[in-house]
């Protein structure tokens, strides 16, 4: 991506195509494409999957640049169906920040109504019910009753704290922000490493609070560098940072954006792999690591040219050689990885196009801050 026109280039094909896409799309709630490109529905078979906001984020930001009002319809029918999450306890995690801030609150940021205004609520005291106070860290996932995952908080939930900001600003009671700023500490102190990487799966002592250990998760060993946790740790920070003004998350995000970009110099021969410390002759990328990165450094390359540059270069890779503007299948990008030791290979993602459509219309100016604050810092 050279600049802001080859970002307006892109989108307006990107946008021919979406709205092909979506005159097909009624009804559906995509994770993946089929063998023959077209969209799967309904996440991993489970309305609680932690992926079914991402296409409705993608009607919203589409709605938002274009005003097609078939966008906003698609968009209302996938946050009425995400009720019935509401009403299973085993699918309601941490993840209430990845359905409900690009469904239900991306609706409030595009056109304020009550009921979108009270699901945000409700996905937000479910998410700060899960904090654990003596470990300062929010549970990531639910177990079968057995406990085993009591004590278990991953570097994806970075992404799910803007909820809490949002809710705090939305009811005025500042509960949720403290919530959101005393996990980003502990992940601040327990998740990122000295060299600026950062660890995926975090395991305490949920009744002391003792952090016991790091495991590794969906990278490719512990102690790895898995590049999509790097992605939600750069963007991450940075959005503690914009909805806090504090120094030190952008510091954080800094940091591991500086080691993101010194490992991804190591392989100019291919796209962001899955995980760094994957043996250098192993070419499987995660398309959707570099589009969440990119969305991070856009916003730290507001006051550092570097992490702007990093950025249009992780966007111009994706433009030139992992995006299909094909109107016959339903996906962006391809060659995404949804772990490296999954059996799928590489793979579509709707999250990965969300990403790539987000940090596209950040370039240009036209995004709808969903994981962001919004001009008034809501
Ligand atoms: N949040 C789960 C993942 O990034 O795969």
């Amino acid at each position: 991506m050279k600049n802001t026109i080859s970002a307006y280039k892109t989108m307006s094909a990107i946008e021919k195509k979406l709205s092909a896409v979506a005159a097909r799309s009624r009804g559906i709630i995509p994770y993946s494409t089929t063998a023959d490109g077209r969209f799967d529905d309904t996440g991993e078979d489970s309305i609680c999957w932690w992926t079914n906001g991402f296409f409705g984020g993608m009607l919203w930001q589409m709605y938002n640049y274009t005003g097609n009002s078939l966008y906003k319809e698609l968009a209302e029918d996938i946050e009425k169906k995400l009720d019935e999450n509401f009403m299973l306890p085993w699918g309601m995690d941490h993840d209430s920040g990845f359905k409900w801030l690009p469904t239900a609150v991306a609706h409030c940021k595009a056109d304020w109504n009550e009921k979108s205004h009270n699901r945000g609520i409700i996905a937000a005291e479910n998410l700060a019910g899960r904090f654990n106070p003596n470990g300062n860290f929010i549970r990531a996932w639910n177990d079968s009753g057995d406990g085993s995952r009591v004590g278990t908080a991953i570097i994806d939930c970075m992404m799910n704290l803007p909820l809490l900001y949002w809710a705090s600003d939305a009811t005025k009671d500042p509960r949720f922000s403290q919530i959101a700023t005393r996990h980003a500490d502990m992940a601040m102190k327990h998740f990122v490493r000295s060299d600026g990487s950062a660890i995926h799966i975090g395991v305490f002592d949920p009744n002391s609070g003792e952090f016991l250990r790091s495991e590794g998760g969906q990278g490719y060993a512990t102690g790895s560098s898995w590049t999509r946790g790097q992605a939600w740790a750069i963007y991450g920070f940075t959005l503690s940072g914009l909805y806090t003004g504090e120094e030190k998350y952008f510091e954080t995000a800094k940091r591991v954006a500086d080691n993101f970009i010194l490992q991804s110099a190591k392989r100019p021969d291919m796209g962001i792999p899955i995980d760094f410390d994957q043996p250098l002759d192993c070419k499987r990328e995660d398309s959707s690591a570099a589009a969440i990165a990119a969305c991070g450094l856009i916003e730290l390359g507001k006051t550092n040219e570097k992490y702007y540059n990093a950025a249009l270069d992780l966007l111009g890779f994706l433009c030139e050689n992992r995006l299909s503007l094909d109107e016959n299948t339903d996906y962006l990008l391809w060659n995404c990885a949804d772990s490296f030791w999954s059996n799928r290979e590489q793979m579509t993602l709707i999250y990965a196009d969300y990403y790539l459509i987000e940090a596209l219309l950040k370039l240009v100016g036209k995004d709808l801050p969903i994981f962001t604050p919004t001009k008034e810092g809501k």
